[in-house]
């Protein structure tokens, strides 16, 4: 069985990133990395866009799925080991995960716009982190349907998740979880 589980945190304003691709430390949190590392250390497999990484000591025995366009479908990743490079359009999301050599098991999908809006079809959880004191005015949206029209809840919502109970991570940070089932 293959569960397909997002992880994200983002800013009140449903923001991943900065104009310039870049995470700012206004929605970094210990709390928050803590959870998302864990998670990550079960999951069978990482699926994330080429400008996204989880970094951390424990990445390197992590398998990975790299999205990018710049290859027809599968290729090998010179750049980090247990890696390949994946293109969606050139070869299915089964069989890159039978090129890494992926056991059974959750496939973590951890970014970025793009990547996590190709999954929303897919997922079994979504875990939405906010940091409530934190606005990115202009940043890039988890999902590209987040706008002044939809938050991240709505398209979530859309996409036939529900909300568990908010759980709170950093009471001082005003930073909370509500992880989305289908
Ligand atoms: N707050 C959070 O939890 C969180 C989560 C994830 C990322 N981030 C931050 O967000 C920023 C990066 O996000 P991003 O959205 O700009 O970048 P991204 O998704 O990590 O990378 C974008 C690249 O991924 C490839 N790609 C994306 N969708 C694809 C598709 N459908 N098919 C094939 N290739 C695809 C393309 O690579 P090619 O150009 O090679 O074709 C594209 O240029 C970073 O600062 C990162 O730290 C934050």
């Amino acid at each position: 069985m293959r569960r397909i589980e997002g992880y994200v945190i983002v800013s009140a304003d449903g923001m991943i990133a900065d104009a310039k691709g870049e995470m700012p430390d206004s929605i970094r949190n210990e709390a928050d990395q803590r959870f998302f590392q864990n998670a990550l250390d079960s999951v069978a497999a990482i699926v994330h866009g080429r400008h996204s990484h989880e970094g951390g000591p424990r990445a390197a025995r992590r398998k990975r799925l790299i999205a990018t366009r710049q290859i027809a479908a599968i290729a090998p990743d010179p750049a980090y080991p247990n890696s390949l490079l994946w293109n969606p359009a050139g070869a299915t999301l089964d069989d890159a995960l039978a090129a890494l050599g992926a056991p059974a098991g959750t496939v973590g999908v951890i970014g970025g716009t793009e990547v996590f809006s190709m999954f929303l079809p897919l997922y079994d959880a979504f875990h939405l982190s906010r940091a409530a004191h934190a606005n990115i005015p202009g940043g890039r949206p988890v999902f590209t349907e987040v706008g002044p029209n939809a938050t991240p809840e709505d398209v979530l919502s859309r996409h036939g998740l529900k909300p568990s109970p908010r759980r709170e991570l950093d009471a001082r940070a005003a930073v909370t979880i509500v992880s989305w089932k289908r």
